[in-house]
């Protein structure tokens, strides 16, 4: 069994790390043409680092939460019996990766690194970043990045994304509003190859029509009792 499955910021929500367009959500309290584009960058370079200082600062306080840690599960026990799941996450935390989750591609990049906008290396990066720090790789100052996809930008490891999914026997989107592409198209490029589309999340979202199965509510008690399921349905 071949699964690809698409995490958005309410499969972390539970870890505190906040979600974006629910009530409160990170654009009710902060406009991201201001802080979240290259355009902001290169205009309020301050403003921006300040922005994901502060989100950098939350997710080093966050936890795993127990779907991060039942997809993590789900992952290695199907890798033992000749499966796959191939987690593909819009989020910028690290979640999955500390639940010991073996691989996450992280399509819109990760807040613990920074990225030389001028030698284009990426460096793990846990403290606060400013305009003064110099590249570690090429010694600019001020040319380093939160290593995150900004609006406007071309998500990561699309070719990698693409291919995983043509080959998937089921999707499954878990935490996400479907509502920013290319993520938001993956359901429906699933359907076109008819096989089973899973949705796991708090409410119906925007492209729920595309879903053949569902199931609401707080992904840590929704995800670990689909991934019971799926663990029981490979054992028969
Ligand atoms: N459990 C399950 N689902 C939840 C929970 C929870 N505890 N809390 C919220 N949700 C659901 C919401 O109902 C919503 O459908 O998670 C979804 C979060 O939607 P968004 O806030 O839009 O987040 P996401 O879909 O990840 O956004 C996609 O938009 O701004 C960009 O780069 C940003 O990666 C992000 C992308």
């Amino acid at each position: 069994m071949r699964l690809f499955v698409l995490t958005g910021a309410g499969c972390s929500a539970e870890s505190g790390t906040g979600t974006f367009r629910d009530k409160g959500g990170l654009w009710a309290c902060f406009d991201p043409a201001r802080l979240a584009t290259p355009k902001a960058f290169a205009r309020a370079p301050d403003d921006v680092h300040a922005f994901y200082n502060m989100r950098r600062r939350n997710v080093l306080e966050a936890h795993p939460n127990a779907a991060h840690y039942a997809l993590a599960r789900l992952g290695s026990e199907l890798a033992k019996r000749g499966g796959s799941l191939f987690l593909c996450t819009q989020n910028v935390d690290d979640l999955h990766e500390r639940a010991g989750a073996q691989q996450a591609v992280h399509m819109h990049g990760e807040l613990l690194k920074a990225r030389c906008v001028r030698c284009k290396a990426t460096i793990h990066w846990e403290q606060d970043l400013n305009r003064q720090d110099v590249c570690p790789s090429c010694g600019a100052e001020g040319s380093l990045s939160p290593d995150v996809v900004w609006f406007g930008e071309m998500p990561l490891h699309l070719e990698t994304i693409q291919n995983a999914l043509n080959a998937a026997d089921i999707f499954v989107a878990i935490g996400t509003s479907g509502s920013v592409y290319p993520a938001a198209g993956f359901a429906a490029a699933a359907r076109e190859r008819d096989i089973p589309t899973c949705e796991l999340n708090m409410e119906p979202s925007d492209n729920s029509h595309l879903f053949t199965e569902a199931h609401y509510g707080p992904a840590t008690e929704v995800v670990p009792a689909w991934v019971e399921r799926i663990l029981l349905a490979v054992e028969q």
